[in-house]
């Protein structure tokens, strides 16, 4: 179908062209796992079928209860057919299972580590996969210390060079990176003592989705948006994170986190970040995260009194009867938290930040609210009053896009004034739906581009903000989270904090 707002023209040649990654072995450990069948397999096979991955690699899935090779590839054909969202290709997937190896092996027994060794020198040798190593940390985060600690004993780890050097080892970490700001600092000095910070891939999903890229080329990729981006002109920016889908079997999980180390501490505030950075002197990894960095580091401080005026805590009905959690569990599923960033841009505009599970619908958005005209020329009160302030949404899922709303006349005799939307989709715009964000981030990782992962610097900064209101819940306050229907909006209290500053969440439903 022709897209009747937009003509999309692309340049023939694209403006930064993607390496190829050299030949490496990937080691997924914790191969059993959800994360490995849902997201990372899929990927891996995706990435197979576009040509896009190196000319020669090995997949090594390891852990307790991997089953031998042959097995290990039937479940993940069956897994394959269940998540992926294309029918599977037999002579793709003929090619791709070829590549893959299974070891079975203890996260914490260092001999485990030694086996492992060998196994990658002898496959290096049979699959020319010249001694490059990626290694996947898909456990549960309390092995991340030791699996850290084995590799470098067992010499599995190359000492890092320029950015070409081969053979070159890099390890990809899972979040959740710690679980407060002491534990992250401890499993980043860890870490440094066993990797270059050039060789450490903190990884949050969210970086790899096209719509959270996308905020930085429409931002930076146009004039027209950056003057008017700031206090001068925008009145609060709302940041959602609404998930239908309750924890689902990963109540144990679940229940140790809860939603603000699930999804504030890292996907929301990267969103907010790439909202609210200044231009980077370059479109390189270390100048893009030294911005993000200034972000994180001007974020006001919550303290335990401010908290009632600037986070909400909820949990649905419910939840204290899935399986794996505490029976008077206090761990929020909602919470939404006010930010202020303290620099000049930003000055007196607040982000609202919001994440739940069983919310009336599954969406992720970032919604900018414009000030309002200073002077109404069109005299009566009631047209006056119907003249909405303009909002920009940027849909970053689903039904991907960005829409702008403004105020348009009725035509007709009458002044009469409407509400209308200007619409970019880019399933129609494109025509195809963006690829899933472990790809890009896999490639990254195998072709050594930082640029979309974490630095250390910036994980810590981000706890920093975060663990006081963490603290001041679960320590000094003697309440509950709110309890909310399944299928609401969230707790009442989530409204009250917007209405009191008189600004409105968009509706989720
Ligand atoms: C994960 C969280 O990081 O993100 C999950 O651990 C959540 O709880 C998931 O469901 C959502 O990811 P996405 O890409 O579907 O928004």
């Amino acid at each position: 179908m022709e897209n009747p707002v937009f003509r999309v023209h692309t340049p023939s040649e694209p403006m930064m062209k993607a390496r190829k990654p050299s030949p490496c072995s990937i080691v997924i450990f914790g191969a059993t796992g959800d994360l490995a069948k849902r997201k990372l397999i899929p990927a891996l096979y995706h990435l197979t079928r576009d040509q896009a991955m190196p000319e020669s690699f090995s997949i090594i899935g390891f852990s307790r209860t991997v089953p031998e090779a042959t097995a290990f590839r039937e479940e993940l054909l069956r897994a394959l057919s269940d998540f992926s969202p294309d029918p599977i290709d037999p002579e793709v997937w003929q090619r791709f299972e070829s590549s893959i190896f299974t070891m079975q092996g203890s996260f914490t027994e260092l001999e485990s580590f030694h086996a492992l060794k060998r196994y990658m020198d002898e496959l290096d040798g049979t699959r020319q996969t010249k001694g490059n190593r990626l290694f996947y940390l898909a456990t549960l985060p309390t092995f991340f210390p030791k699996i850290l600690k084995s590799l470098k004993a067992a010499e599995l780890v190359h000492p890092a060079g320029p950015p070409d050097q081969q053979p070159w080892t890099r390890v990809v970490i899972e979040k959740p990176f710690g679980h407060d700001l002491s534990s992250a600092i401890e499993l980043n000095r860890l870490a440094a003592s066993v990797l270059d910070e050039r060789q450490t891939y903190r990884i949050d999903h969210y970086m790899g989705k096209e719509t959270v890229q996308n905020i930085l080329v429409f931002r930076f990729g146009n004039s027209i948006f950056e003057p008017i981006w700031n206090h001068k002109y925008i009145d609060y920016v709302e940041v959602t994170m609404a998930e239908n889908l309750g924890v689902e079997g990963r109540g144990d999980f679940y229940d140790q986190t809860g939603v603000v180390r699930d999804i504030i501490q890292n996907h929301l505030l990267e969103v907010l970040t790439l909202c609210a950075m200044e231009p980077p002197v370059s479109f390189g990894a270390d100048d893009l995260r030294d911005e993000k960095l200034k972000i994180l580091r001007s974020l006001r401080p919550v303290t335990i009194d401010g908290l009632p005026k600037h986070a909400v805590f909820g949990q649905y009905r419910g939840y204290l009867d899935e399986k794996g959690v505490a029976p008077a569990s206090r761990t929020p599923t909602f919470a939404a938290v006010k930010v202020m960033i303290d620099n000049w841009r930003w000055q007196g505009v607040p982000f609202y930040m919001r994440a739940g599970k069983r919310l009336p619908t599954k969406t992720t958005e970032v919604v900018i609210h414009f000030h309002p005209i200073p002077f109404c020329l069109f005299g009566r009160e009631d047209v006056c009053q119907m003249l909405k302030p303009n909002v920009l949404r940027l849909r970053l899922q689903p039904n991907e896009g960005i829409e702008l709303c403004f105020s348009s006349k009725v035509p007709g005799e009458d002044l009469n004034v409407a509400d209308v939307t200007m619409d970019f989709s880019y399933a129609r715009a494109f025509k195809k739906s963006p690829p899933d964000a472990y790809e890009r981030l896999l490639l990254d990782a195998m072709r050594g581009d930082a640029m979309l992962f974490s630095r250390r610097d910036a994980v810590e900064a981000a706890w920093t903000f975060i663990t006081p209101i963490l603290k001041a819940w679960e320590e000094e306050l003697d309440r509950g989270p709110q309890e909310y229907e399944p299928g609401s909006e969230g707790p009442l209290d989530s409204m009250k904090l917007l209405w009191s500053d008189g600004h409105a969440w968009r509706p989720l439903a």
